[in-house]
This record gives C-alpha cells, sequence and structure tokens, in this order.
C-alpha cells in the first residue's frame, strides 16, 4: 500500500482539523481508498518549517509537542522544507491575504514545480492566481484542489468538476458570508447591530475587527473565486459591486420581518449578453418565500442557473472545523485517484 507524504503550511484551526480528521479516517482511506499517509512537515511562521522525511507522530502534533525546526533553509525556505520532507502533497492553509494572495501562492506554485499536489482553503490564491496555478498543476501531471475556499466541504467545485461536465452557468445567487449571515438572525431576535457583533465575536465566528466580513469584502472574495473558477472567466474583486450590513438598524429588521420580507447579504453574478461577468455582493430585502431566507445562522447557500439545469441548489447547514477538513480531505482522495 503506498503511504503518501502529507505537508501542512499552516497549523491553525484548519489545519489542526484537517489532521484530527486524517486520523479519524484513516482506516477508511487503507481500505476504501487503498492508501495510507504520514504527516512530514508542518510549517507557520511561528513554528518556523519543521520536517521529517520518517513521519511525525500526529496526536503528538496535536498536543502541540513540536520538533524543532531545520536550521538552515536557504533563500527558498518553503522549497527547502517541501523538498527535506519529500512532500507528495501540500495543504495550504496560511492566513488568507485578499490583496495579494501572497505568500500562499507561492507555496502552492513551488509545491507543483516539486512535483506534489497542491490542496488549499485559502481563497487569495484562487482570486490572484487561479489560472496559473491550474495550468502549472498540468504542465506537472499533478492536481490543484481548493474546495473548502468556498461554503467550507460544501462539494461546489467538484460538482460542476465532476457531476457536470459541460455545463454552463448563465447566473448565480446566494448567502457566502456565514458571520453576518449570524448577525442578521441575531437582529431579528431582538438584538441591535454592535450586540450581533460582539455575540459573534464572543463565539468565534467574527474577528476583533470585522469589518472584512459586515463590508462585504469576505463575500466578494467569494463571489469571486466562484466566477473565476466556474465561470472560467478571471474577476478582480475591484470588479465587484460591493456593500456590507454595516449601519442596518433593529427597526428596519423588525419593519421588514412584519412585511414578510429578511434582510440578508446577497451574493450575484452572470454573464451578461456581451460575455462579460456582471457580480454584486450587497444587503437585499428577500421575500420569506425565497429560498435565501430559509437560511439562517452560518449556514448559507448557493443556487446556480445553468443552460442546462434551470435551477440547481445547495445549502450548506451549521458549518463547523470539521466541514472545512472534508472539503480538504475530499480533495486528497479526489486528487489522488
Ligand atoms: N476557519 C474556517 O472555518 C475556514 C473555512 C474556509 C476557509 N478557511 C481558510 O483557511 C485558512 C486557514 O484558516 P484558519 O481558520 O486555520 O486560520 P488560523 O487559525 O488563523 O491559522 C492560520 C495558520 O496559518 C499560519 N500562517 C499565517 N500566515 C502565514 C504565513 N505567511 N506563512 C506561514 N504560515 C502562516 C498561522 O501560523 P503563524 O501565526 O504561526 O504563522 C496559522 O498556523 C485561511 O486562509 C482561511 O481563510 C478557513
Amino acid at each position: 500500500m503506498k503511504t503518501y507524504n502529507l505537508c501542512l503550511l499552516g497549523f491553525g484551526n484548519v489545519g489542526k482539523a484537517l489532521l484530527r480528521l486524517l486520523v479519524e479516517k484513516r482506516a477508511t482511506l487503507r481500505d476504501r481508498y487503498g492508501f495510507d499517509w504520514q504527516i512530514t512537515g508542518v510549517a507557520s511562521r511561528r513554528l518556523g518549517w519543521i520536517a521529517a522525511p520518517d513521519g511525525l507522530d500526529p496526536e503528538t502534533l496535536l498536543r502541540g509537542e513540536l520538533p524543532a525546526p531545520m536550521a538552515d533553509t536557504g533563500a527558498d525556505p518553503v522549497r527547502a522544507w517541501l523538498d527535506r520532507a519529500r512532500a507528495d502533497v501540500l495543504f495550504e492553509n496560511s492566513s488568507l491575504n485578499a490583496q495579494t494572495g501572497q505568500p500562499a501562492i507561492h507555496h502552492l506554485r513551488t509545491a507543483l514545480e516539486l512535483g506534489a499536489h497542491a490542496i488549499t482553503a485559502n481563497k487569495g490564491p484562487i482570486v490572484h492566481a487561479y489560472h496559473d496555478l491550474r495550468d502549472l498543476a498540468l504542465q506537472h501531471g499533478k492536481r490543484f484542489m481548493f474546495e473548502s475556499t468556498v461554503m467550507d466541504g460544501a462539494p461546489i467545485f467538484s460538482l460542476f468538476r465532476d457531476a457536470l461536465p459541460a455545463a454552463s452557468i448563465v447566473r448565480f445567487r446566494g448567502i457566502l458570508n456565514s458571520t453576518t449571515n449570524y448577525i442578521l438572525t441575531r437582529m431579528e431576535a431582538g438584538l441591535d447591530f454592535d450586540a450581533a457583533v460582539r455575540e459573534a465575536q464572543a463565539i468565534g465566528i467574527a474577528e476583533t475587527d470585522p469589518s472584512a466580513d459586515v463590508d462585504g469584502w469576505d463575500a466578494t472574495v467569494k463571489v469571486t473565486a466562484l466566477a473565476t473558477v466556474l465561470m472560467d472567466s478571471p474577476l478582480d474583486p475591484a470588479q465587484v459591486e460591493r456593500s456590507g450590513i454595516r449601519g442596518l438598524t433593529g427597526e428596519a429588521v423588525q419593519e421588514a420581518l412584519a412585511q414578510g420580507f429578511r434582510y440578508k447579504l446577497v451574493c450575484t453574478a452572470e454573464r451578461d449578453e456581451a460575455g462579460s461577468i456582471r457580480a454584486r455582493v450587497g444587503m437585499e430585502k428577500v421575500s420569506l418565500t425565497d429560498p435565501l431566507a430559509s437560511v439562517m445562522g452560518t449556514s448559507s447557500l448557493v443556487h446556480f442557473e445553468t443552460d442546462v439545469l434551470p435551477g440547481l441548489t445547495l445549502t450548506e447547514h451549521n458549518p463547523g472545523p470539521k466541514t472545512t477538513a472534508y472539503g480538504l480531505l475530499a480533495d486528497l482522495i479526489n486528487a489522488l485517484r
């Protein structure tokens, strides 16, 4: 049975959840998919570049007992590290840099150049370098996979790649940012905007500075990623018409409800007659009979209109770190088969 060397770059919530899931699913991977794995590299800014070609013990890593990093990594540390770890697969789960996608793009690029599969939950590389990385992977006969970048583990990219070949998306519409959806849900329950934001921060779904979510930036990056990949049309986040939910009052939320509407941060993208993509993120009052109105809390939804299936809707209920980890695991299995 082949044992693959896996390297984890970024060992935060997602990296750790992935390692826990790999351990949980080890027997399934062996019995059903015929392969085993070992972790030969772990890296982050604080941890440095840890490489162990004979494998690291997952439980020890999860307890936070990490061996010393490489002492000399030269001018291109990620290359030296992947080389030393004899990586077959890189999981790139470092923090999002929405402006440039770096250094994650460099990490993924280096892995592909060295002949490893490159798998990520980081949206930056999709938005800023999807076509380059896709072509590089093809050139090296490896896979570049990113299922967890949008709607966590829900199969969106693989749906169009594998289950709906040659289907062409005319338009999509959805709720893609769980933090704002949670805030809006709590405002319906009677909290004002600031209290709902504080609650989202207290349960760990909003950051100390919530502006990436409440001003619509995260949703914009996700719309850009979906349009770029699924509509095969490079789109810059700056081309997305964007507004957020800041300024919405509790009174307005209650008034809308009384009239049979709900406020939602709605993402849309469509191809116009000239073939260009027009994309928008903005708050809308949606009717309670609209499928988008049924999405509460941290759940999300996307509805696709295609040239062959007039309408197809995917809803993801209550995702957690394991959901994101599952998207990465599914990518691993799909990359290796
Ligand atoms: N959390 C989710 O549910 C979720 C869902 C979908 C996608 N994602 C995406 O998954 C990625 C990871 O998210 P997370 O929740 O695990 O974040 P996190 O808990 O903050 O962990 C980020 C990890 O990346 C490392 N890191 C950050 N910048 C780095 C750099 N320049 N070089 C090397 N390591 C770096 C951090 O460690 P140091 O500080 O030591 O460098 C840390 O280990 C992000 O891109 C995020 O957008 C997350």
